[in-house]
């Protein structure tokens, strides 16, 4: 751990082991031999040849799923409470009825209910059996047998599902009988806070938690979540390696959490599978049926994992996924090789790593589909050299339905000006009935959605994904991390300071929550706690919440159909490299964006990152100002043809930009020509630009004139010069401050006009605003963290570095 220095070597019966303290965790790993390995497989290896695999650089991972399983799990478990609840109360209202009576009125229920509320009781009454057959280790297959059932499949009403209990006193040890909200690295009111239940109860019945950390080695990850996540009831630790498994045994020993952890040795789509249909199968004590969590971190890609991991997680769970692949799913070295483990093409670009990530999102997405499963991003980040991805899978078909409506597939100017397009694969448009319920209609989507070569540098376009569209992370739930992590103990958490950094700019990404620079970023309105929160909100919360909505705990679903409007960053540097000119500095091109009210910020991936909903076409005239009036270019600088040479060929006030912008009219004006009469028309309106208009000022008379000329055809929607000189973006001298607060979006939402949403750009009026764009200090901050480690990187399998011989 970084915090505690280098790992410690020692001797047990004759064996060399590394001794790794993490977290709260401490692990015994075992070397294979003092010889030094040899071969591709020791780069980066620091820590010696390994019989069992750890990866200290990975301890950011582990740390952050820490944070995310407590978060997710404080509402998981509450919602398993509820359902509980409301089964005991149904039991309890079918036990003095009757049978007979009580079947009436059930009938009676779901009649009343609107379809999704019968939906939604069917599904509760799942869960509840679900939660039921999970929910008691210590009955064996014959108590199980004996106990009366419904006629309806559940539990009967009187059993008490509740196996454990928790304890608000500290001092009860890890391994009592009764499971102990101890010190979990968080401070005490934090701590407290962490507990699914009221502190002020000494005791409280707990449901059950379970985790499968599936590809376990050393058995850290699972013993770290049962010492860290107070809730956590059962954990198996699985691997397919005897050596490994032998390891985790030791280490479980080691850190006295046998009553949590269990071990398991089975290829872990086997032991996944092993879950799937035969719904109450109780095989003993520690038998878990479907998890709450699965966490999948194998060497290399998860992609096979990840059908047995979505149908191995109970409604709702919540799947952590770890892809070391980044040659595959973030590179196009091996297009054929992405294809068939994330079911899409890779992109070329600097946002190669977010296009990434929408590729595993799009493989969970395809594995869980077909079972009625639809997944929920809720964090998916790029890190060092992997991408970790939390993303909880809901059981409803329904939803499923979207899916294709939040997929996309890409046109990338990869080997030219990396300009792209995105195209989805299918309409989700959402209509209301009668009734005044709202249902989906799907139609198809009209393609292609842009010309071949790039509009704007010429050079030719390539097809990228499938991949998710949707969004990469639920903002409440990063925000819900967020505030806790003041309250971690960085002698335990080391890695707190790039957490709190990467959530921040995860949280940020979504353009559409963030106020720009004056604002303090204050996303949600349901944001619960602050600088200065009120440590109490959450017991207020809970007191509260019964007349205030749902527990701050519970993390909301985000709609389903939604699609992220910015699905990737762009790079100043990369535009500046491809005309060869200066690059402007992040503060001026975040100044020159938002004073024409476009929306910024930065991506977790890569630093010197924008995320902005400008389009292209305004990126790529905000640079060519830039070259024009702060870093000119030498004449014969950039090469004639290529990609830099044809976006300089709209530089304003050029005779370049003049031919440009008349061969564009040109072509829309003959396009539209219906009679030898109006083509004479528009040549004349040509001719007349050509003599009378100079480079340097666009003549709006010459323009109306032509414009009118060209009316033949009153259909066509003209380009949207209207609209947006009406409101502001255009030479903004005369812009109001109302027209200036109004970002170009909702410009475009106030026209008229039926006009193409984006902008002229070459008569957008560019400021390179450097105190508008400059970032309000937050204190320190580790955005990026470069070097998080020496020798830091992917790691030797565990038992291939021997020497040969
Ligand atoms: C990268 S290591 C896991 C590291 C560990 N999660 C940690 O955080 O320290 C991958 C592990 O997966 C195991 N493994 C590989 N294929 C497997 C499979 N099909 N089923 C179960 N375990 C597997 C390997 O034996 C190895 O121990
Ligand atoms: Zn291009």
């Amino acid at each position: 751990m970084a915090s505690r220095g280098p790992s410690e070597a020692l001797v047990i019966d004759g064996r060399k082991y590394r001794h790794v303290r993490e977290g709260l965790a401490t692990i015994l790993a075992p070397y294979a031999d003092d010889k030094p390995a040899t071969g591709k497989h020791v780069r980066n290896n620091a820590e010696g040849n390994q019989v069992v695999f750890y990866n200290p650089i990975q301890q950011f991972n582990r740390d952050l799923s820490v944070l995310a399983i407590t978060v997710y799990g404080e509402g998981a478990v509450l919602e398993k409470e509820k359902r509980f609840r409301l089964k005991n109360q149904h039991g309890k209202a079918r036990h003095h009825k009757g049978s007979t009576r009580q079947q009436k009125s059930s009938v009676t229920a779901i009649e009343s209910s609107t379809p999704e509320q019968v939906n939604a009781l069917k599904r509760k009454a799942d869960d509840l059996e679900q939660d039921g057959s999970n929910a008691d280790p210590s009955e064996t297959a014959s108590t199980a047998a004996k106990k009366p059932k419904t006629t309806d499949g559940l539990l009967d009403e009187d059993e008490d599902v509740v196996v454990m209990e928790l304890s608000a006193d500290p001092a009860v040890g890890e391994n009592s009988k009764h499971e102990t909200v101890s010190t979990n690295g968080m401070t005490d009111s934090n701590a407290q806070e962490a507990q699914t239940t009221d502190p002020a109860t000494t005791a409280k019945k707990q449901l059950p938690f379970t985790i499968l950390d599936a590809l376990s080695a050393t058995g850290l990850r699972a013993l770290r979540y049962a010492k860290e996540i107070p809730f956590s009831t059962n954990i198996v630790a699985n691997d397919l390696s005897a050596d490994s498994v032998q390891n985790i045994n030791l280490n479980i020993q080691h850190n006295e959490v046998k009553d949590k952890v269990h071990s398991n040795l089975a290829d872990a789509r086997m032991f996944m599978y092993s879950k799937v249909g035969n719904e109450k199968p109780k095989q003993g004590p520690d038998y878990v049926h479907r998890f709450d969590v699965i966490d999948l971190d194998p060497y290399g890609t998860a992609a096979p994992f990840l059908d047995a991991s979505v149908q191995a997680l109970q409604d709702g769970g919540l799947l952590c996924v770890t892809c070391t692949d980044a040659g595959v799913f973030a590179s196009t070295g091996y297009p054929e090789k992405t294809y068939a483990l994330y079911g899409g093409m890779p992109v070329k670009g600097p946002h190669s790593h977010e296009g990434g990530l929408r590729l595993i999102l799009n493989a969970v997405a395809l594995s869980a589909a077909k079972y009625g499963l639809a997944i929920e991003p809720l964090l998916s980040l790029y890190i060092d050299y992997y991408a970790r991805l939390f993303i909880r899978v809901h059981r409803k078909p329904q939803d499923v339905k979207l899916l294709a409506g939040t997929t996309m597939t890409l046109y990338n100017c990869g080997h030219g000006c990396g300009a792209w397009k995105t195209q989805p694969l299918l309409r989700n448009q959402p209509q209301v009935s009668r009734s005044g319920e709202t249902f989906f209609k799907f139609s198809f989507a009209q393609a292609p959605v842009t010309t071949p070569n790039c509009e704007h540098c010429g050079s030719r376009q390539h097809l990228c994904g499938p991949m998710w569209a949707g969004p990469l992370h639920n903002p409440y739930f990063v925000q819900r991390m967020l505030d806790r992590v003041p309250s971690l103990d960085k002698k335990i958490y080391g890695t707190t300071d790039r957490i709190q950094g990467m959530l921040t700019l995860a949280l940020e990404e979504d353009l559409t929550l963030q106020s720009w620079p004056s604002e303090p970023s204050t996303p949600l309105e349901t944001k619960d706690t602050e600088k200065g929160k009120d440590k109490n909100s959450d017991k207020q919360a809970d007191k509260d919440k019964d007349v205030s909505g749902p527990d701050p705990r519970i993390i909301p679903r985000l709609p389903p159909k939604t699609i992220d409007s910015s699905p990737f960053f762009i790079m100043p540097t990369q535009l500046a490299r491809t005309i060869h000119c200066a690059t402007p500095s992040e503060d001026m091109f975040r100044g020159a964006l938002l004073g024409l009210g476009y929306r910024v910020s930065r991506s977790h991936c890569k630093p010197g990152s924008i995320k902005t909903n400008a389009p292209w076409s305004v990126l790529w005239e905000i640079i060519r100002e830039f070259m024009r009036t702060k870093a000119p270019i030498k004449e014969g600088a950039v090469k004639k043809g290529s990609a830099g040479w044809n976006i300089l060929a709209r530089v304003r006030g050029t005779e370049r930009a003049q031919v440009s912008e008349l061969k564009d009219s040109a072509k829309d004006q003959f396009l539209r020509c219906e009679t030898k009469d109006d083509m004479k028309t528009v040549l004349q309106g040509m001719l007349w630009r050509l003599e009378n208009e100079k480079a340097s000022t666009v003549d709006s008379q010459a323009k109306e004139t032509t414009a009118a000329q060209s009316s033949t055809s009153t259909d066509q929607p003209k380009e949207g010069k209207d609209e947006v000189g009406a409101n502001g973006g255009v030479n903004g001298e005369n812009k109001s401050d109302a027209d200036k607060s109004n970002p170009p979006q909702q410009q475009r939402r106030q026209s008229r006009s039926q006009s193409p949403p984006a902008p002229v750009p070459s008569e957008l009026n560019i400021v390179f605003d450097e105190k508008l764009g400059k970032e309000k200090h937050r204190g320190k901050l580790v955005r990026y963290q470069m070097n998080p480690r020496e020798n830091w990187g992917p790691m030797s399998r565990a038992g291939r570095s021997k020497v040969d011989g």
